[in-house]
């Protein structure tokens, strides 16, 4: 059987257009369609490994304006594809924005037993299209590269040449190429003129969730549960906490988590703390984290339950929310 590698479009950098070849900054993010991104690669079918390709635009989006619904899409088109026998792997072109929200939510939500065999490589630009230098095209040559390596398998990113794993990756430079990076961890792998090499072992796969929420009927926004993230720093005080709580807009949901980048440690300061705990005792969860790049929160005792400590999770603030949005879910 002649295999397939897919590409799904869902707009950013990638697929952006400016007015001038030399303009990488005031440009229009997800303005080109993924079929035609991939008939403007030279020589792209000579990367193919034998295998055909198939694209398809699910959305065209700046990765700023992404929502659940959105991934919850995405997520549909991801299960739909890697469950026909013949697609040997998925690439996604993404903004480089939210791709580590997205790459997170598919990890924690593709069934395993698809992922545990084919990869889903996500990969994004930071240059438009229509740039002189545009670091999309060959992005997306690396990015077939690995969604045709033997044994590639679960979410990857996939961004200059460098390999990242869904729970690791984060974005940390706004506007260098290399703009992404896995902290202590380090990347997956490279791509080497054309080859895949991988630094040690392909990434463990993530508890992955089945809620009934994830079936083909998708939610609406207001299904999702409100989480909000908020940060702690000198002078912070709760009235944004004591806001969120009080008020719930017509048309909003009521609030159900707030996650706290914390200084340090998943520190909090003293007056957010107050209105963190008045928020907790109405039902609210609250969850730490550290708004440090690197590193995860360390409790003072493995089993610690002190409640004025809030429940500290390892994740980075946005996809310690995403964590807990799947928790709230059912
Ligand atoms: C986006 O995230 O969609 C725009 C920015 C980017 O792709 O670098």
């Amino acid at each position: 059987m002649q295999q397939r590698v897919v590409f799904l479009g869902t707009g950013g950098t990638i697929a952006g257009q400016a007015e001038s070849s030399q303009d990488n900054v005031s440009y229009q993010a997800a303005q080109i369609e993924v079929g035609k991104l991939l008939e403007a690669i030279p020589g792209l079918r000579g990367q193919l490994r034998g295998a055909l390709l198939h694209s398809e635009q699910v959305f065209q989006f700046n990765s700023k304006d992404l929502n659940p619904c959105h991934w919850q899409q995405l997520q549909g088109r991801v299960v739909h594809y890697l469950s026909q026998a013949d697609v040997r792997g998925i690439v996604i072109t993404h903004g480089t924005d939210t791709a580590e929200e997205t790459a997170y939510f598919l990890a924690r939500t593709v069934p395993e037993a698809l992922l545990c065999s084919k990869p889903v490589v996500i990969t994004c630009a930071m240059r438009p299209a229509t740039s002189a230098h545009s670091d999309g095209p060959q992005n997306m040559v690396d990015a077939l590269c690995v969604a045709t390596t033997e044994g590639a398998h679960g979410v990857l990113l996939l961004c200059s040449a460098t390999v990242h794993s869904a729970l690791r990756v984060q974005k940390v430079h706004l506007y260098r190429l290399d703009a992404f990076d896995s902290g202590e961890a380090g990347p997956v792998g490279v791509v080497e003129e054309g080859q895949f090499r991988l630094f040690g072992a392909w990434p463990e796969l993530l508890e992955t969730v089945t809620h009934r929420s994830l079936s083909p009927q998708a939610p609406t926004k207001q299904d999702w549960p409100r989480v909000e993230i908020v940060t702690s720093h000198a002078g912070a005080n709760g009235a944004s906490v004591r806001a969120m709580c009080a008020h719930t807009a017509q048309g909003d949901s009521p609030l159900r988590g707030i996650v706290v980048a914390g200084t340090g440690n998943g520190d909090i300061h003293h007056d957010l703390a107050q209105a963190l705990n008045d928020a907790q005792a109405q039902g609210v969860r609250v969850i730490r984290t550290s708004r440090c790049a690197t590193g995860s929160v360390v409790l003072a005792q493995p089993n610690d339950t002190d409640p004025k400590l809030f429940e500290a999770s390892p994740l980075s603030a946005v996809k310690a929310r995403i964590a807990l949005m799947l928790e709230l879910l059912d």
